[in-house]
């Protein structure tokens, strides 16, 4: 296929932010679903990805699109939800490697946050055009809402005073963007010179509530995505893909989803990854997206295809995906290639990543449900606690006796005692582990949200100080 503006892939968009300042409840709002609400303590704790079809994009934006007239080119939007809250740095930097183009999302009530400006940062680092959403409009005092509404029509609506709101915490947003370096205006008032700079970010007030402000948004991001970033969205047949996440699914074993960037990938691929012991070559025996609109990340009827295009969110199957690293490439071997050379590619900057998963020879076990939580709790444990608690022992899935077993070892170390403990975020603990522990005297603590493992494991270690 030639690489023509004609022929775009996807662009991949990350949303980012300050927790609870509205990300998953926007992509609610654009799904039609409610996956904020199913979430553990209100907070999203996995990176995600949803594609969006272009008719979909259409319809969402069709009143604005009426005396906007852009000619949607775009095969359809990839967008990447990630979590706000500040343990999951490694996940925002996931997903800001990863994308052409991002939604900074800001809670217009409480204006610029600490990760708000860690966004920020990590988005200029990497020179990624942003939008800022000015999210949560509808709490303006007063506010009238016209469900969907575009956002211009919707502050038509106002009264002086909810107006004046408004306009004084837009204000205040842009103060504090331009204390950060960056010039900003409400996108519709923004002048020919502000639009050809591209470092300037328009601000786009929005309600994931009312769904008002959606529709301008959407189609912003369109446009900027056909109109500025087009040389970079050519399709083109090489493969590009990165790992976005490994996973124990109940029923599927070990997945990893990745987000294929570019090019194609089909099943049967011999394929090469990156995993902690070098790395695997393995077949593609499953390819598996969820429907359009719907979030990888939660479990659905997967759709099964022979072949992929990118850009796409997709969750292959097979083997040896055990110690697979996020963040890492994974590369096709084709007919005409070296295997060695593939290895050596993908393996070139694994360096950086497999520092943090390391493991010390005597220290707690961690186990989580995905390889993102299992990093960002290794970063607390080693990082953030004082003293750095050691870590021996790493896990993705369910808490088997075989695991309680092996970390029991403690117990008959001297002044290792404590570490007898098994740190298990959102996996299961098998019946039998629960009374091999019970036995062993080896502490399991579990939670479904990362902050209350850290509460409890802190409390103990400090009992155990006194
Ligand atoms: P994390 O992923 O945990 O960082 O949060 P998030 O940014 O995805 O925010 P989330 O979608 O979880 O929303 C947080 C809370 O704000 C929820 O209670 C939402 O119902 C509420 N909320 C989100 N958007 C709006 C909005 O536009 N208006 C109002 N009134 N509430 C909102
Ligand atoms: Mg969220
Ligand atoms: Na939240």
């Amino acid at each position: 296929a030639a690489r023509t503006r004609d022929n775009l892939r996807c662009p991949i968009i990350v949303i980012m932010g300050h927790v609870d300042t509205g990300k998953t409840k926007l992509l609610d709002n654009i799904r039609r679903t409610n996956v904020q609400e199913g979430e553990a303590g209100g907070i999203t704790q996995q990176i995600g990805a949803t594609y969006f079809e272009p008719k979909t994009l259409l319809t969402r934006c069709e009143k604005l699109n009426k005396t906007e007239n852009l000619n949607l080119t775009l095969p359809g939007v990839l967008i990447i939800d990630t979590p706000g809250h500040e343990s999951f740095t490694n996940l925002r930097s996931r997903g800001s490697n990863l994308c052409d183009l991002a939604i900074l999302v800001v809670d217009l009530m409480h204006g610029l946050e600490q990760q708000t400006i860690e966004s920020l940062n990590m988005l200029r680092s990497k020179g990624t055009p942003f939008v800022v959403a000015l999210n949560k409009v509808d709490r303006c005092y007063n506010w009238k809402s016209t469900t969907n509404n575009d956002i211009r029509s919707s502050l038509k609506d106002q009264e002086e005073g909810t107006t004046q709101e408004f306009r004084s915490r837009a204000e205040e947003a842009k103060l504090q963007l331009s204390q950060q370096g960056v010039n900003s205006n409400i996108y519709w008032e923004m002048g020919d010179d502000d639009w050809k700079n591209s470092d300037f970010v328009p601000l786009v007030p929005t309600s994931a509530i009312t769904g008002e402000g959606v529709q301008d948004i959407l189609l912003l991001l369109c446009r900027i995505a056909q109109e500025k970033l087009w040389r970079q969205l050519m399709w083109c047949g090489n493969l590009q893909a990165t790992v976005l996440e490994v996973k124990a699914i109940d029923g599927m074993g070990m997945t990893v989803d990745i987000i294929i960037v570019n090019g194609t990938i089909r099943e049967g691929d011999k394929v090469v990854m990156c995993t902690m012991d070098g790395p695997v070559v393995t077949e593609i025996r499953g390819l598996l997206t969820p429907p359009p609109s719907r979030e990888m990340r939660i479990k659905s009827e997967y759709i099964h295809h022979k072949e992929i295009k990118g850009a796409l969110g997709v969750k292959i199957i097979g083997n040896g995906f055990d110690k697979v690293m996020a963040g890492t490439p994974l590369m096709v071997v084709g007919p005409d290639d070296e295997e060695e050379d593939i290895k050596a590619e993908v393996m070139s900057d694994l360096k950086s990543v497999t520092e943090n998963l390391s493991t010390d020879k005597n220290g707690v076990m961690v186990q989580a449900s995905t390889l993102g939580a299992l990093e960002a709790l290794l970063q607390f444990l080693r990082v953030e606690t004082k003293p750095p608690i050691p870590v021996s022992s790493v896990g993705i899935g369910t808490v088997f006796k075989k695991d309680v077993t092996r970390i029991s070892i403690m117990k008959e170390k001297k002044g290792m005692e404590e570490f007898a403990t098994i740190l298990a975020f959102d996996v299961p603990v098998d019946k039998d582990a629960r009374e091999a522990a019970e036995e062993a005297g080896v502490k399991i603590f579990t939670a479904d949200i990362i902050y209350h493992l850290f509460d409890h494991f802190t409390r103990y270690m400090e009992e155990i100080a006194e």
